[in-house]
């Protein structure tokens, strides 16, 4: 359509010729490669990527592709599991990446923090069929959870003894299902806790969706990261 072509802020339009394509990528890479964590923040993270001038190629949307280029070829993106996003950030296969905070603080990750996206805002929790079970249980606690560091973490300072039951997922199921006397999950909505009967009993910690950056690139691709970060920052809803 004419009236809704882009451009890269550079007189080009965005498209090439396959042979245009193979002498770029001859002669250039991709300034920077950005790791998004797939799933419940992705959505979210391409619409920030688009405000913000990063336009993917048409073609990857809807695509199983895992690894695709802006319009302009500035950047490439690599769409991966949200655990996988630090490790790869912080070997610096990934320049930058965005994922969401939970998955930092279980990561512990060595990486640069320097945009909260505010986007896929949820909180970290404890929850229970009956509350009171856990805040008067005198004895060994079971807890499942995605998170072991973080839930072992946040009932070590108390001094209450766990048994952490790690589970890859639907981990609202556990104590519907007799395997714990609680969870330690992510609530966004609230939905899954209240369709299997669960409550919160404590907020551990809130998330949002940040930009993370390897510490390397930040220096040696400093006007490109610095250029990515002004662009994400502008983008941004404002708060309110
Ligand atoms: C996450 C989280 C909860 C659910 C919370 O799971 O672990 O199960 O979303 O969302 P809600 O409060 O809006 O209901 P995810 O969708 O990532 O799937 P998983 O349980 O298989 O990990």
């Amino acid at each position: 359509m004419q009236g809704s072509k882009r451009t890269c802020g550079d007189g080009r339009d965005g498209k090439m010729s396959d042979g245009q394509a193979k002498s770029r990528a001859a002669i250039a890479e991709p300034a920077l490669t950005i790791a998004i964590a797939k799933g419940r923040m992705q959505d979210e993270a391409r619409r920030l990527l688009t405000r913000a001038g990063l336009e993917l190629d048409e073609a990857a949307n809807g695509s199983r592709r895992l690894a695709v280029e802006d319009r302009c070829g500035r950047y490439r993106f690599v769409f991966i599991k949200p655990a996988d996003v630090p490790v790869y950030v912080e070997h610096g296969i990934a320049d930058c990446g965005i994922v969401g905070r939970d998955v930092l603080i279980e990561a512990e990750a060595d990486v640069l923090q320097p945009l909260d996206l505010g986007i896929g805002r949820c909180r970290i929790v404890v929850a229970a069929s009956r509350p009171e079970d856990v805040v008067r249980n005198l004895g060994m606690l079971r807890v499942a959870t995605k998170y072991p560091r973080i839930a072992a973490t946040h009932f070590g300072r108390r001094g209450i003894p766990v048994e952490i039951i790690e589970l890859a997922g639907s981990v609202e199921l556990a104590p519907v299902l007799g395997l714990s006397d609680c969870i330690v999950d992510l609530v966004e909505t609230g939905r899954t806790l209240a369709e299997n009967g669960l409550q919160v009993v404590e907020v551990i910690a809130e998330s949002t969706g940040r930009l993370v950056v390897n510490r390397a690139s930040y220096q040696l691709k400093a006007e490109a990261v610095s250029a990515l970060i002004a662009a994400l920052g502008r983008a941004m809803e404002p708060k309110g």
